[in-house]
């Protein structure tokens, strides 16, 4: 066994993959040979998504077919509504959000959810892909006792994913705004939940085991969860005398050895992520929405600065995602599992290699607990 111990696998390749990669050097994320950020720019998020799972981009003819897919996948089987309603209130929305997916798989036929080919992942990746958003957004609705919204097949997919959040048709703006940032989220290496995903694909189990397993992992504050919890922050500095009070009060948590979330990044650290330094140009354009936008943009841009003078650390995609998410008048519980409904794109992806070249992932440990202890003699 190598005795070379890595804490945390920090730099360490773990899997070979086709799917996506984060060149530091020249500060691009690179999806199946384009850039990531090009494409958020020029394409819309099938289209990206049709590139993660087929691995082409589509001509118009596959985008067509692709979005038709997707649409006769949105409905979900009714009786999941009613389980919606008798799932404990208060529920967190990313568990709901694994319950849900997990309910899912029940429904799924036998032969299909043990077949683990291209064809199959493929088949159920686009099933999954396409329901999430209705799954996430009612388990969600239903436990706050809100009123179903039950996706529009009228709609494309980024309109019909805000359709169900906030309950009227967003406008072509907003929606390509949404879009946009779907793209962003949609793929990125090897982060924690694709790992875990890849690490339960490798032992054969189906996909939606794979899947549900990310989630779980996406829910961390060092991981998705940054994006709910950038907001609570900047919300906190809003109540707590506001832009004007915002480098004192980011300095006392830098003092205390806080983390200051949405800051920071295991790969880029020191850089800025790519994501965030396309959609920083973006928060600006949302402010007029929000009666505390102007405030919040204050703040945002005040805590960048200190966090760049202090620690040479810059936003990660989270950072104005949240903010921009907020000012788009979305539910901070929403903001993860949002970002989970766009990288399963991602995840269909890796999971599907992963089985089509599968070796077991099982390292070892180090021991480092007691020695030569016996049991207590009868
Ligand atoms: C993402 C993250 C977990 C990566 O952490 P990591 O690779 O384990 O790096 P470490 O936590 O060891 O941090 C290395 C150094 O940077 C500092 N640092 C890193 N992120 C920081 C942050 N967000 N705020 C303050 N300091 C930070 C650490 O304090 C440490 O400083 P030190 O060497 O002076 O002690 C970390 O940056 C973080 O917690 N960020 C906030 C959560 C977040 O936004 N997550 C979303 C990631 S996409």
């Amino acid at each position: 066994m190598s005795e070379q111990f890595v804490p945390g696998l920090e730099n360490v390749p773990a899997v070979k993959t086709k799917v996506s990669a984060l060149d530091v050097v020249k500060e691009k994320i690179i999806i199946r040979g384009y850039d990531l950020i090009e494409l958020a720019q020029t394409v819309s998020y099938l289209d990206v998504a049709h590139l993660l799972i087929y691995e082409k981009l589509p001509d118009a003819a596959d985008a067509t077919r692709f979005a038709d897919d997707i649409r006769k996948e949105m409905a979900l089987p009714d009786a999941m509504y009613d389980v919606f309603e008798k799932l404990p209130k208060g529920m967190d929305a990313m568990d709901l959000l694994r319950t849900g997916l997990s309910i899912l798989a029940g429904y799924e036929d036998h032969k299909l959810l043990a077949d683990n080919s291209k064809a199959a992942n493929i088949q159920k990746g686009i099933k999954i892909l396409a329901k999430a958003p209705a799954i996430m957004v009612n388990a969600y609705r239903a436990n706050q006792g809100q009123v179903i919204v039950k996706p529009d097949p009228a709609l494309s997919f980024s309109e019909n994913f805000l359709y169900m959040i906030q309950g009227e048709k967003p406008n072509a703006d907003t929606a390509k705004m949404f879009d946009m940032i779907l793209t962003c989220y949609i793929d990125h290496e090897l982060p924690n939940s694709t790992f875990t995903a890849r690490v339960i694909a490798s032992t054969l189990a189906d996909i939606y085991g794979a899947i549900v397993g990310g989630v779980a992992s996406l829910k961390g504050p060092l991981h998705g969860g940054a994006n709910e919890a950038c907001v609570y922050m900047m919300l906190d500095v809003l109540q707590n005398g506001g832009s004007a009070k915002a480098e004192e009060l980011i300095m006392g948590k830098l003092a205390r050895k806080d983390k200051i979330m949405g800051f920071g990044h295991r790969v880029y650290m020191k850089k800025y992520d790519p994501r965030a330094w396309l959609l920083k140009d973006y928060v600006p354009k949302l402010t007029s929405r929000h009666k505390d936008g102007e405030e919040l943009y204050k703040i945002y841009q005040t805590i960048e600065r200190v966090m760049a003078r202090e620690k040479g650390i810059y936003p990660n995609a989270d950072y104005p995602i949240g903010l921009m998410f907020y000012l788009l008048g979305i539910p901070i519980d929403l903001y993860t599992p949002i970002f989970f409904c766009s990288r399963i794109a991602g995840l269909v992806a890796h999971i599907t290699e992963q089985h089509s070249d599968n070796r077991l992932i099982r390292p070892r440990a180090l021991y480092d607990g007691a020695e030569d202890l016996h049991p207590p003699k009868a």
